[in-house]
């Protein structure tokens, strides 16, 4: 397990390093990353490199038992690149030039800033690859903006160039047709301004796909340079979780060792406990393997604004449900909270005066826990049964076309989660090509844009035996994202023993009454944004709209299908209907959690040769007691537990069992 923090040398003097140093090490840290925003300082002057500071910074934490990982410092460019290749601005959606200053004001597509990157990555490269105590990279940090320079426009065109081959296939599948839109040369194709204008959504899908695409590829190119230079160190690239909308994360982490992210729960609001569980599954799976959270929050957020002060005990409560839910590394953002610059209020484990207190006493007790764990974890997977999927294609779709305010994708993907993770039932979530075989439970929300091939795999999952929940808005579009020509939900109508009749767009926010039917007799709620009216070609129903013109008529229908089930939502249910469904679907599907815990303990497991490792976390504010049943080792302590057990509020437990 690595423990640690962002670290910025040069925001301190040197004088101040071994201090820090010290303290990290009495606080049980074994990592830093440095480094990600010191271009400037390892390059003051094209090609004329500095890196003795960092030079002497990793070797005085390794002095003290610290590791390093270093940042390829490409988010935010010298002044002397910028001003030297004003072409290498990001420019934004209405036609502006990035001034220089802020960061991620870079072109992505930029030949010139390519080639900058380039320099710098590999001197990188070349002068660390055999530095025993640099373990692994970052690129760049956190990627993520859309650029409409005319680089990126002609990029574009020669993306598209490439996906349909030829003007006459891409037209065809846009339907261009519409509005005279036909092009006749790859550089009439424009970059959509969604915020004015109303483009075709096949334009508009494809320029997002652009985006991520070039990300992914401008990523790739410093990992091809790291990978020749420095083979032995894995590369990594901090992610923003399941809330950043705009790039595919499954394709930006294909290319990378391991993912990691960046975890911040008190920002701007109150914690949300089952979104930070979702983010941390969706980063967990977009490899299928454990990850690092490499800014976990320390300390008060804050830009202009400042947030409020996590509470007592929560700063290692949201590191242990990371650990729980999969991470094999916590790295605190940031050591000590920067006296100047744009983040002098996002604020560290010290304060500005870096002296400590109740945050490092914090930090340092969770130390001692880890260290009693040891590596115990090491090679540990989250156990799960269900899976979630996650479309981006679906989520791009609809940034363009969001039918109304309160149909949200991100939205109805956390309301299902939040159902599953009450349950504390093991989710794993997957991309739309992942291989579904073992899960007992799949939910698929919003499945939009789907082919054949995505289709067959569903179908074959549920004629397997398998359990499928799809939701309103499900194979609606082709992967041109253009309307398929069959009644929805299209392409996995006949599976689900349903066809949409006609749907109501709830745009004003209203809700509409839903009354349990059948196996959910019992349970009643309402839908929310979408009612989809449905006619039963074989399916029953679970749930009935009890309001509106369509009261009576089907909401929620279950489908046998092959050996499996085929679950039908026409809406987006509120929570008590999404819980009713969910413990129906546990039940039925004989899915269940590690233990029973009252309502607010959150469960996982950890499995391994060594055991299976049983979280217990009370993000109430009231003292819980957990029956553990058969007994244990538990491990943040030390001791032997077994029978009740109690739990502190935001209290951890590790419970070791056979
Ligand atoms: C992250 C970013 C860090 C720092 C932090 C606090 O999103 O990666 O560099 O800016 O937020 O704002």
């Amino acid at each position: 397990m690595y423990y640690g923090a962002d670290y910025y040398p040069e925001h301190w003097p040197e004088e101040r390093w071994a201090q820090d140093a010290q303290m990290m090490r009495e606080a049980g840290f074994n990592v830093v990353r440095m480094a990600e925003f010191a271009w400037t300082r390892m390059e003051p002057r094209e090609g004329e490199f500095n890196f003795g500071w960092l030079d002497d910074a990793i070797a005085l934490m390794a002095e003290h038992g610290i590791e390093s990982v270093l940042g390829t410092p490409t988010a935010a460019p010298p002044a002397w690149i910028m001003d030297a290749y004003p072409e290498a601005a990001l420019v934004t959606e209405d036609g502006r030039v990035m001034t220089y200053g802020s960061r991620r004001n870079y072109c992505p597509s930029s030949g010139v800033y390519r080639v900058h990157s380039q320099r710098i990555v590999a001197a990188m490269a070349e002068h660390y690859a055999d530095n025993p105590h640099v373990i692994a990279w970052q690129i760049d940090n956190e990627f993520g903006g859309r650029c409409y320079c005319a680089d990126c426009q002609a990029g574009f065109q020669q993306w598209l160039r490439e996906r349909y081959g030829t003007l006459d296939a891409m037209n065809a599948a846009w339907g261009t047709e519409f509005w005279s839109h036909i092009y006749t040369a790859w550089e009439q194709v424009p970059l959509p301004w969604e915020a004015t204008r109303l483009h075709n959504p096949s334009l508009a899908l494809n320029y997002r796909r652009f985006m991520s695409d070039t990300y992914a590829d401008y990523q790739r190119l410093q990992i091809e340079i790291l990978r020749e230079l420095a083979p032995d160190q894995p590369i990594s690239h901090n992610l923003m979780g399941f809330g950043y909308p705009n790039l595919d994360y499954f394709d930006l982490a294909a290319d990378l060792d391991f993912v990691t992210w960046d975890n911040y729960p008190r920002f701007m609001g109150t914690p949300n406990l089952s979104n930070r569980g979702l983010a941390h599954d969706t980063m967990r799976g977009l490899k299928n393997k454990p990850f690092w959270v490499m800014e976990q929050q320390g300390g008060p957020t804050g830009n202009a604004v400042v947030n409020a002060t996590p509470r007592p005990g929560e700063i290692p409560f949201w590191a242990w449900q990371a650990i729980a839910h999969g991470a094999d590394g916590i790295v605190f953002f940031r050591w000590r909270t920067a006296r100047f610059g744009a983040e002098e209020y996002w604020h560290g484990i010290l304060d500005h005066h870096g002296i400590p207190s109740r945050r490092y006493r914090e930090v340092k007790e969770m130390g001692e826990a880890l260290e009693r764990i040891g590596d115990k974890l090491d090679g540990s997977r989250v156990a799960g049964d269900v899976a979630m999927l996650l479309s981006y294609d679906s989520r791009f779709a609809f940034q363009n076309q969001p039918h109304n305010p309160h149909l949200d994708y991100p939205d109805i993907f956390q309301r299902l989660y939040r159902s599953v993770w009450e349950r504390n039932l093991g989710t794993q979530i997957v991309s739309p090509e992942a291989e579904l075989d073992g899960f007992e439970l799949v939910i698929a929300p919003m499945l939009y844009v789907m082919d054949e091939e995505i289709a067959q795999r569903l179908r074959d999952y549920v004629r397997n035996g398998g359990t499928l929940v799809v939701t309103c808005r499900t194979g609606v579009t082709d992967m041109d994202n253009g309307i398929v020509d069959a009644k929805l939900p299209g392409l996995l109508a006949e599976m689900c023993g349903v066809t949409v009749e006609e749907y109501d767009s709830l745009d004003d926010g209203r809700t509409v009454a839903l009354k349990g039917a059948g196996e959910l007799a019992h349970a009643g709620g309402a839908g929310l944004a979408w009612a989809d009216v449905l006619a039963l070609e074989g399916a029953e129903v679970l749930a009935r709209y009890d309001a509106d013109y369509y009261a009576g008529e089907p909401a929620i229908t279950v489908n046998r299908y092959g050996a499996g089930r085929a679950v039908y939502v026409g809406t987006v249910p509120d929570s008590d209907m999404a819980g009713a469904l969910l413990g129906w679907l546990a039940e039925t599907t004989g899915v269940e959690s590690a233990i029973q815990a009252p309502a607010g303990v959150e469960v996982t497991e950890r499995v391994s040769d060594e055991g299976r490792f049983l979280f217990l976390l009370n993000g109430t504010a009231q003292e819980q007691v957990v029956d553990l049943g058969e007994g244990g080792e538990e491990r943040t302590r030390g001791e032997s537990v077994s029978g009740e057990i109690k739990l502190e509020p935001l209290g951890v437990r590790v419970v070791q069992r056979a």
